[in-house]
């Protein structure tokens, strides 16, 4: 696969839980190497089409390529990364803060060299140390590294996850929601990550709420609300006319909350 592939490409894709509809008719492109905001309303199936790209929900009718092939097939490649916006976690297993970011390279240390893995851990394993310190400082989180995940604040998990995600260094970044719930220095901290990250020639795919940050870092907003409202520069899709838009037959908070907080 070359930089010209589409990290995601999507034509006419539908998903559904038991019948009812998700997500219609979705045709689209992104491309790789750039930060994509996803925005739409509670219920617009935004956490549904991250789910389609990792393979665990599967499209009822269309086709959805990522870099090229399946959905599944890339994410046990080890190419997309991926932090829910509610994890499934058992946050009173006796686990460390340090232990649960490495857990992200568990699935690329299945694929180190016979050799490497007969190596004592200490060697064996320095690199995936690396990638987890690393990622641990990105989220301001080193400090607090042998800490049980248990003893950690909402926000702090929150960080605790992104760094997951980030020590897995893949080529694409899928994120639902990283900004919600962190304090405005973590968030400052994770949007200048983020931007490091792109410009190091990753895909970063974020779900958020928060348009003040879209408006600033991402290269692509997707509106959705069920079906396509829009695809393009910040400043085009933010707009209030856009915004209005992707509100029909949301919740009234929706459009007024987004306007005021563009504004
Ligand atoms: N596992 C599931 N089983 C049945 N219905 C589901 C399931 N997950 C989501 N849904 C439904 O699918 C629709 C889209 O949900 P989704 O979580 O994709 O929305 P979202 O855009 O991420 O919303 P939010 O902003 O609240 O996170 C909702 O109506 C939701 O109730
Ligand atoms: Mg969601």
């Amino acid at each position: 696969m070359d930089d010209a592939t589409p990290a995601l490409q999507a034509r006419q894709l539908y998903a559904a839980y038991h019948q009812q509809p998700v997500l219609e008719n979705l045709t689209l492109t992104l491309p790789q190497r750039q930060w994509t905001a996803i925005i739409g309303p509670n219920g617009a199936g935004k956490s549904s089409l991250l789910n389609l790209v990792i393979g665990s929900l599967a499209p009822l009718r269309g086709e959805l390529e990522v870099l090229g092939q399946s959905a599944p097939s890339q994410r046990r490649a080890g190419n997309i990364a991926y932090m829910a916006q509610q994890e499934r976690m058992e946050w009173d297993f006796p686990i460390s803060v340090r232990d649960t970011v490495l857990t992200g390279r568990y699935g690329l240390m299945r694929h180190d060299p016979l050799w490497q893995r007969l190596l004592p851990q200490r060697w064996a394993s320095a690199r995936h140390y690396q990638a987890a310190e690393a990622a641990l400082d990105a989220v301001d989180m080193a400090d607090l590294a042998a800490r049980p995940i248990g003893e950690l604040s909402g926000g702090q998990k929150k960080r605790v996850l992104l760094a997951r995600a980030l020590a897995q260094q893949a080529r694409i970044l899928l994120l639902d929601e990283p900004l919600a719930g962190v304090d405005p220095p973590s968030e400052a901290l994770i949007l200048a990550t983020l931007e490091r990250e792109r410009n190091a020639g990753r895909t970063i795919i974020m779900v958020t709420h928060d348009l003040p940050s879209a408006r600033c870092h991402a290269d692509n907003v997707l509106l959705i609300n069920r079906r396509l409202v829009g695809m393009g520069p910040p400043e085009a899709m933010l707009s209030d006319a856009m915004l209005a838009r992707l509100a029909v037959g949301s919740s009234p908070g929706f459009q007024q909350g987004g306007v005021s907080v563009a504004a």
